[in-house]
């Protein structure tokens, strides 16, 4: 092969790999990772969970079903029904977010920890 030939390969490669890269990269972008959940931030009832459970818990738990998972219910129900009790990873709540296959999928890994973060800080109706 002659050298302009070999020279003409060598910059057909470089583009290739660059494109490849470019690809990679640009994958990235639309990939959202999950910010990390801070086990030592305080996790609020109010601002952190309820949320999770008027978006994904409510349309069942919403006052037939037990636990009561509405908003000015759910603390109660939750307590009274000792679904929070700690350690949080062998609670009730935790144990069915995260073993029960109908559950698993209703929460984010990032809304399990923070779900998880709040019953180990006591479950508080803060
Ligand atoms: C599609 C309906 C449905 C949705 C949505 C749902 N659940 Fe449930 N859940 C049930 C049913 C039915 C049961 C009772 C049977 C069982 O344990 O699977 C139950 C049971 C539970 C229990 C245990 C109750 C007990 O007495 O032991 C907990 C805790 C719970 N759900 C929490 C949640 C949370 C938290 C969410 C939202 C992330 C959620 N559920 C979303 C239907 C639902």
């Amino acid at each position: 092969m002659n050298q302009k030939m070999k020279r003409i390969r060598q910059i057909f490669v470089a583009l290739v790999l660059i494109a490849a890269v470019e690809g990679f990269s640009s994958c990235e972008k639309y990939s959202f990772p999950q910010p990390a959940v801070d086990p030592n931030a305080t996790w609020h009832l109010q601002a952190d969970i309820q949320p999770i459970f008027n978006s994904n818990c409510i349309t069942c738990h919403g006052g037939i079903q037990s636990p009561d998972l509405r908003s000015g219910k759910s603390y109660l129900a939750l307590t009274k029904g000792g679904f929070v009790k700690s350690p949080g990873e062998s609670s009730i709540l935790y144990h069915q977010i995260t073993t029960n296959t109908d559950h698993i999928p209703r929460t984010t890994s990032a809304e399990k920890l923070k779900i998880l973060y709040w019953i180990s800080q006591g479950a508080l109706n803060n």
